[in-house]
Parts: C-alpha cells; sequence; structure tokens
C-alpha cells in the first residue's frame, strides 16, 4: 500500500475542561484542565483529536508524493501511521480508503484555497435547535443580558469632532426609498393566504433570473440583478415551497435561465414544516414562511478562475448578501415580506437536497410570503413602516 497526506489540514491547539470521578474521590475538584491538538480536515466533518506521535507523522508526510507505507514505517511509528489511515488523515490507495481518498480529491481538484476550506467545512451545522439553546442559556444565568455581555461598541465610529462634520443633502422621497422602508425581516407569516403564482414567479425573477446570457469570449455568464464577482453566478436557489398557489409543496431548484422549476421531491404539506424548521436549526418564526430559499454556492464555478485565491470565498459569501438584499426589495415591491438567517443546519440541507458540503456549499437561507396580522416574534420595524397591520 502506498499513502500520502490529506490536501488541506489544519491543526489546532485546544483546551477542554475534563471531569474524572476518580480524581474527585481522590481528594481534588475532578476537574483538570486538557491541552490536545485538533485536526480540522478539508475533507472530514469530524473534528479529529491527535497525540504527539500522530502530529509529528502528519507533519512528515507529503500531501503530493505518494510512498510505500512498510518504507514509511522506518523512519515514523507504524502504530501512529496507522491510527492516521483511521482517522482519514493520511490516504492509502487501495480499496479500503476509496471513500476518503474521493473527498480528498474533490479538495484538490476544487482549487480551494485551503484555510477557507477548512472554515467552510467546520462551521456547518446538524441538527441544531438554536431557540432551545438560547431557552436553555437563559436559564442558566438570572443576570439581564447587558450585565452578561458588557456594553456593546458605538452603533457609530466617529472619526472627527461633530463640529467638523460635513452635513450632506437629504435623499429625496423615491420609489426605492418607500421599498427600502418596507424592509423589515419578517417573523410572523400569514400561513392561512397562499401566494399567488404571479407574486411567487415574480420574486424569483427579480431576484435570481438571467436577464441575459452572453457567450463572449466563450464563457456563458449571465446578466443577474446583482453583482457577482467575474460574473461567475456561483449561487443556486434551492426552494422549500410550502404555500404557493399551483405550486405543490415540494422540493424545487430554480433554473435561473429558463426561470423554470426543476422539480426535485413532493413533500407531504403535513411534513414541511417540521422539514423548514430543520432547516432554520429550530428557528419557528422562521418555519412558516411560504417559500424558503436555500442558497448554495458551487464553488467550482468562481474558483474555476480564482483558483486557490485568498479572497475567492469572500467573493461567493457576498453573494449571498447581495441576493438576499435583492429578494427582500422585491417582496416588498409586491407587499410580501422577507426574511434570511445564517443560522442554519447546513449538514442537514445537504442531506434533504442531495448537496455536497465542498462543491455546493450551503450560505444562508433566505425566504418569503405574506406578513401575519399579529405580532407573535418581535420585528424590528422603529418607523411603523409594516405594523400595525391591517390588509
Ligand atoms: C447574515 C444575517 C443573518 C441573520 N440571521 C438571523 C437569524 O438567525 N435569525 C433571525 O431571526 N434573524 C436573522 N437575521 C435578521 C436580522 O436579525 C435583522 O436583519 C436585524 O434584526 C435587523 O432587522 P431588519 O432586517 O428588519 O432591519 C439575519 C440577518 C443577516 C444579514
Amino acid at each position: 500500500m502506498h499513502i500520502r497526506r490529506c490536501a488541506v489540514v489544519f491543526i489546532e491547539p485546544r483546551e477542554r475542561l475534563d471531569f474524572d470521578l476518580g480524581r474527585l474521590v481522590a481528594g481534588g475538584t475532578g476537574v483538570e484542565m486538557l491541552r490536545e491538538w485538533i485536526a480540522l480536515a478539508a475533507h472530514l466533518d469530524d473534528e479529529i483529536a491527535l497525540d504527539t506521535a500522530e502530529l509529528a507523522a502528519l507533519g512528515a508526510l507529503s500531501l503530493e508524493e505518494w510512498i510505500d507505507f512498510d518504507d514509511a514505517c522506518r523512519t515514523l511509528p507504524r502504530e501512529a501511521l496507522e491510527r492516521l489511515l483511521d482517522k482519514g488523515l493520511l490516504l492509502g490507495d487501495g480499496d479500503d480508503h476509496a471513500g476518503t481518498r474521493e473527498r480528498d480529491e474533490q479538495v484538490r481538484t476544487s482549487h480551494w484555497r485551503g484555510l477557507a476550506a477548512t472554515v467552510h467545512r467546520h462551521t456547518r451545522w446538524s441538527g441544531v435547535d438554536t431557540l432551545e439553546a438560547e431557552r436553555r442559556f437563559g436559564e442558566e444565568t438570572d443576570r439581564p443580558f447587558l450585565e452578561r455581555l458588557g456594553e456593546p461598541e458605538s452603533p457609530v465610529r466617529e472619526r472627527v469632532e461633530p463640529s467638523r462634520r460635513m452635513a450632506l443633502q437629504p435623499a429625496r422621497e423615491s420609489s426605492l426609498e418607500v421599498l427600502i422602508r418596507q424592509r423589515v425581516t419578517c417573523r410572523n407569516w400569514d400561513a392561512s393566504r397562499p401566494l399567488s403564482a404571479e407574486d411567487f414567479a415574480s420574486t424569483l425573477f427579480r431576484t435570481f433570473a438571467a436577464r441575459a446570457v452572453s457567450d463572449e469570449p466563450g464563457i456563458t455568464v449571465m446578466k443577474r440583478a446583482v453583482p457577482s464577482a467575474g460574473g461567475l453566478h456561483p449561487t443556486e436557489a434551492y426552494l422549500l415551497v410550502q404555500n404557493v398557489e399551483g405550486v405543490p409543496p415540494g422540493l424545487y431548484h430554480y433554473h435561473p435561465i429558463d426561470h423554470a422549476l426543476e422539480p426535485l421531491s413532493d413533500i407531504a404539506a403535513d411534513d414541511s414544516q417540521a422539514l423548514a424548521l430543520r432547516i432554520v436549526a429550530g428557528q419557528r418564526h422562521f418555519m412558516k414562511a411560504h417559500v424558503i430559499i436555500i442558497l448554495a454556492s458551487r464553488f467550482r464555478r468562481t474558483f474555476w478562475k480564482y483558483r486557490n485565491h485568498a479572497k475567492a470565498y469572500r467573493a461567493i459569501i457576498l453573494d449571498a448578501g447581495h441576493l438576499s438584499q435583492t429578494l427582500y426589495l422585491a417582496a416588498a415591491e409586491r407587499g410580501l415580506a422577507a426574511f434570511i438567517t445564517a443560522a442554519v443546519n447546513e449538514r442537514d440541507i445537504e442531506e434533504i437536497f442531495g448537496l455536497d458540503p465542498m462543491l455546493e456549499g450551503v450560505l444562508a437561507v433566505s425566504g418569503f410570503g405574506w406578513r401575519g396580522e399579529l405580532v407573535d416574534e418581535v420585528e424590528f420595524d422603529p418607523l411603523r413602516s409594516v405594523w400595525p397591520r391591517s390588509r
């Protein structure tokens, strides 16, 4: 067998509290601070603890050159190498290691920048319920929020004395200004009122559709409502449609050039909100949105041009922000409301839609629909632009 190291792995020195009953019985507190090395690899979901022998062996092996396992054992401890193979940080060229090798190959051939790949893979959630976590946190401490966190940074950075500020002309009233004022993140939905097919299609069109397609010079690119690094538009819209006239509840992919839905699978209406809740990590205030949109980026589309580029991942994340703001305004134009959240269960979403995290990664979840009549969940509307409501 031949072996080599995986393409991207970062090592983090960690400290954690460890409790041991034996130590308590022996007369101490039972609590000890443990220091350990944690490997974060771009092709593996798990965080992997390493001992110093494994750490040294990992650092001694090439990420490019395959070498004979027995030859490696002449200079490095065999047990440490075997453990690294088991943990997936070393790759073998045999069938036993094919799965890990393929995942590593994906990272290599996608032109990921190592640090960005590691951040992307290891900041994904699975099965998180944020509201439940918040409730538990609230129970653990009865100190008020401000006392717990201290004062926040001031809302504005002031660089000169107020007297030196140059006042600017106020912006004139305009249709854009009206839309901007209507943009209030929605956390209260009217599930009794389905979205019309026209509102649905129009909002998707304004946000995600290609207005034109250009083949110059030999590369097909779309013109969209939003800017995108290199004009490459890597970000896809995957939909959980819950409550739209003429569109059966289910999972869909939006085709921006044809302005069409690609049906992926039906979802029973009764199961839909539970699925939505899983997607938005237990945030009940988003689960009844008529349409939930997963913003997932095809990294290879951008990394094809910006290979191993320090800025490429950041540029892709910015796309999600542009799309979300456009969605808010497009929804507002039709009297609808929208939301965005980054507190999402990416790993659950990947499973639901069949996405590979390093090829088509979930960046955020957005959505839109009719705002409800009653405020159950707080919305930030100091201008009273959308509350109180009457149809
Ligand atoms: C990247 C991002 C992540 C957000 N995540 C959440 C979230 O997890 N839950 C939520 O209720 N709102 C979320 N929001 C919405 C903000 O809470 C909201 O924008 C803020 O309270 C200001 O309200 P406004 O959008 O109505 O002006 C998020 C917004 C952004 C831009």
